[in-house]
């Protein structure tokens, strides 16, 4: 890959990973990803923005074969798809030292096994001057590890912000106009990495609208040359605004679950609230913890298996319980045939969530005339919430 310029001794040198369909071995990437390193020239000294994905190292040493020296390789976040190529990079270039804050450090000496002789540390405010151009360093914690920092680039006005306002795009040049798709993307991403850390991204936010950003160049996906769209779509996901949608994540073997699904969804529809259904046996966990990000009510649906709960309903409630959303209000519904513990199940997966339960409804077998009269007794009862308490 050529280096693509940014400014003037600025430049993108990352990989675009066309083909990568999956990430953590969890969340799908339809649109695959990129990994975005940055090369800055400066009149004496010379820097690596992060490294690449270790799969994709031939990309960036490619990319790098012109450039004859290296000072400084700024290390973000030691996450192997920004730091896996370092101890190639560092190889290649002996005189150049990874330069990071004291967490990162250790996670490179701990993950990477980068000698301790080969890191320099850097402080919170921390400048580094490469001749003429400036590298400040903001420590965004959480973003996605506690070690993540974000650098500014003084005179250009440029912000690497790692993978803070990063997308998992595949992306032939620096820059795309639909916005809404970055956006999209962008989403995608922050559910699974950011969304637990919430508060902490708010407060960086705030930080970081103190500095006169021109560009945002993430560690993942397109640069944004009007950051206003990619800002104001993240101040809206960290905000406590919800919507007034009801995600329900179910599984069904023969379809009585589903029956119940089926009915609760077209009550709510009729109420005026926005479902978004998940048939986990084919969802997209991407979509899902998409979903998650202003919903304000889930119901998850199981039928009883083995005694419990579905395998793929725990896993759901686990994960939806891990990412910590703001859903408000929750609702257990499922078909069984003679006994068991899904309801209770279930509920013990999400005790993390701050939701109210509004109740669980459980049928034996194919639901009756009885049953779907409860549904829409707890439909009726999920979109008065959602009224009495403004969500629209
Ligand atoms: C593999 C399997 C295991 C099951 N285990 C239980 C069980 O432990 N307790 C129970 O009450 N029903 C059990 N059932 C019965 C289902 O809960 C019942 O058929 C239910 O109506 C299925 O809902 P569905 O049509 O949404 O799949 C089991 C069914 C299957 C296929
Ligand atoms: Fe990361
Ligand atoms: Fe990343």
């Amino acid at each position: 890959m050529e280096p693509r310029k940014i400014t003037e001794g600025v430049f993108w040198v990352g990989a675009v990973d066309w083909d990568r369909r999956l990430f953590d071995s969890l969340i799908p990437l339809p649109d695959g990803t990129s990994y975005n390193a940055y090369l800055i020239k400066g009149s004496s000294k010379t820097a690596l923005l992060d490294t690449v994905d270790p799969t994709k190292t031939d990309v960036l040493m490619s990319a790098l074969r012109g450039v004859e020296r290296i000072d400084y390789v700024v290390v973000h976040h030691a996450e192997q798809d920004h730091s896996g190529s370092l101890p190639v990079v560092l190889q290649k270039y002996p005189e150049a030292k990874a330069v990071c804050n004291p967490k990162c450090k250790e996670f490179l000496m701990d993950l990477l096994h980068i000698p301790e002789d080969r890191i320099v540390t850097v402080a919170d405010g921390e400048t580094l001057d490469l001749g003429g151009k400036t590298l400040e360093f903001i420590f965004t914690p959480w973003v996605h590890w506690p070690e993540t920092v974000s650098t500014f680039l003084r005179e250009e006005g440029i912000l690497f912000s790692c993978d803070l306002f990063g997308s998992h795009l595949s992306f032939p040049g620096l820059y795309i106009d639909d916005e809404q798709r970055v956006c999209d993307a962008a989403k995608r991403y922050y559910a699974e990495v950011m969304m637990p850390f919430r508060a902490m991204i708010k407060k960086h936010l705030e930080k970081l609208s103190t500095y006169p950003v021109k560009i945002i160049a993430p560690s993942h996906g397109p640069l944004y040359k009007d950051p206003s769209c990619i800002i104001g779509s993240h101040l809206d996901w960290v905000s406590d605004r919800v919507s007034n949608t009801v995600i329900m994540p179910y599984s069904t073997m023969h379809g009585s679950t589903e029956m119940m699904v089926d009915h609760l969804a077209g009550r709510l529809y009729e109420k005026g609230v926005k479902v978004e259904r998940f048939n986990l046996a084919y969802a997209d966990t991407g979509r899902i913890t998409m979903a998650l990000v202003d919903a304000a009510a889930v119901v998850f649906g199981s039928p009883t298996v083995l005694g419990g709960a579905h395998p793929h309903v725990i896993s759901a409630a686990f994960l939806i319980n891990a990412l910590r959303p703001k859903i408000r209000y929750s609702a257990i519904i499922g078909s069984y045939g003679w006994a068991g513990k899904m309801a209770e199940q279930v509920t013990a997966n999400i005790g993390g969530l701050k939701a109210e339960s509004l109740g669980t409804v459980l049928v034996k077998g194919r639901p009756r005339q009885d049953d779907f009269k409860k549904l829409d007794e707890l439909a009726d009862a999920i979109a008065a919430k959602h009224k009495d308490n403004g969500i629209i």
